[in-house]
């Protein structure tokens, strides 16, 4: 056995989750208004989702129990500032008690400030395109911040902010719906990167806290002559490069990096399964090779994005703030993290400082316009009862977190036969 499966003190192991896609109730929202609209390629409403509203303490205490040392989890803005200028004591004291619920447990919490919702009323004034919403975010993150900061161990300011662009202005799959509108793509995506900007100065001045962006980063991989081309990815992955870039310049204390498969191009142009992910009417099945999204089952795209992110941003920390996978096999999701967490390594033992991996998600959630079809979750979730299932994955994920030891090849398989009983005693 050699250190190479080792993680160092310190290493924060957790799980992943946003506001919208578990609390359940987020009537305030432009995603709850836009669930409810027959035309929208949305499947079902959020509804109560997980109602971890209400349930966030337990969840907190369940993740702990587990093994687990962190937790991201976001705030939403619609219920923080229902209406423009007003902000809610109630729902800030709410989310403060979510952080001691963490602290109790010695959790570190990670909080998203943005996780693709906004508000209504931002919503009506044109959202991410409305020529104020830089300032309006950074008056939020100062509100928040001022209020919690003290509480939060990592703020994340907007997640995955490359993509939101595309998806609300050119593909429709989000609010506010537009298609091909190439101007308001280009404003959303102007004033993204300057809400981060302000954001998260807002939120080091007022806490002090580290802060940063949460980027996706696919694996795009081009095959000998292949050309690279504008498909919604690419432009999302050059969208992503801004931010690197800006966070670079802004010197932001760390970049959360989030993949889930990799994504190849061919002389023909794309030919990974899933290359069709933003067609929400798909039909969702998984193979062997595959994922219920449709992804090819890569967890090796890991290591590509940490490396990207690392190039772009030499020495900056990185947390990995998302990495799962959709599937109704949990062994197939034990092996998924394995590999991945394998990737971290390897960039650990290349000297790159990677601070934390956090499973995406801590619970079956709302999948956007998917809804609840796919099932990401270390925990299962009772959609009549809520009732959470722990699934063998999490207590393979708390084991390795208590260990901070990979199993040895091999030992992977068999770990993940028996629910609930695995350890690393083996190792
Ligand atoms: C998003 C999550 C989403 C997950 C799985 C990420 O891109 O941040 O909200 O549920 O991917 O698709």
């Amino acid at each position: 056995m050699t250190d190479t499966l080792r993680f160092p003190d310190g290493f924060l192991f957790g799980a992943s989750i946003s506001a919208h896609q578990t609390e359940g109730g987020n009537t305030n929202s432009d995603w709850w208004w836009w669930e409810h609209i027959e035309s929208t390629p949305c499947r079902e409403p959020s509804g109560d989702a997980c109602d971890f509203y209400h349930r966030g303490p337990a969840d907190v205490a369940m993740l702990a129990d587990l093994g687990l040392n962190s937790f991201r989890f976001g705030i939403e803005w619609a219920r923080i500032e229902p209406a423009e200028g007003e902000f809610s004591r109630a729902a800030l004291a709410h989310y403060r008690g979510l952080l001691d619920a963490c602290h109790e447990r010695g959790v570190v919490p990670i909080v998203t400030f943005h996780h693709f919702t906004v508000p209504r009323w931002l919503h009506e004034l044109g959202g991410f395109a409305y020529d104020r919403f830089p300032s309006l975010f950074e008056r939020y993150c100062d509100r928040a911040a001022a209020a919690l900061g003290d509480r939060i161990g990592y703020a994340c300011t907007i997640n995955e902010p490359q993509g939101l662009g595309s998806s609300g202005w050119l593909l429709g799959i989000n609010p506010p719906g537009h298609t091909d509108d190439r101007d308001g793509a280009q404003r959303a995506v102007d004033n993204l990167l300057e809400a981060h900007r302000r954001g998260a100065a807002a939120i080091r001045a007022r806490a002090g806290v580290p802060t940063g962006v949460t980027l996706a980063l696919p694996d795009l991989q081009y095959e000998d002559g292949a050309q690279p081309g504008t498909s919604s990815l690419e432009i999302e992955s050059k969208v992503s490069d801004w931010f690197l870039e800006l966070a670079r310049e802004s010197r932001d204390d760390f970049i959360g990096v989030q993949t889930y498969t990799r994504f190849r191009y061919g002389p023909e142009g794309a030919r990974s399964p899933g290359h069709d992910w933003s067609d929400t009417t798909r039909e969702l099945y998984e193979t062997d090779e595959t994922t219920q999204m449709g992804y090819e089952f890569y967890p090796q795209a890991l290591g590509g994005a940490i490396r990207r992110a690392n190039r772009s941003c030499p020495g900056v920390p990185i947390l990995v703030t998302e990495s799962g996978i959709a599937t109704g096999n949990d062994e197939k999701r034990i092996a998924y993290i394995d590999r991945a967490l394998r990737e971290v390594t390897a960039c650990l033992g290349d000297g790159i400082d990677v601070r934390g991996y956090m499973y995406w998600s801590l619970l079956d959630n709302f999948e956007w316009a998917l809804g609840y079809g796919p099932t990401f979750g270390l925990v299962g979730v009772d959609r009549q009862t809520f009732a959470r299932q722990p699934r063998p994955s999490a207590s393979w994920l708390g084991a390795v977190a208590r260990a901070k030891l990979l199993p040895i090849h091999g030992e992977v398989a068999r770990s993940a036969g028996g629910a609930g009983t695995q350890s690393l005693q083996s190792v």
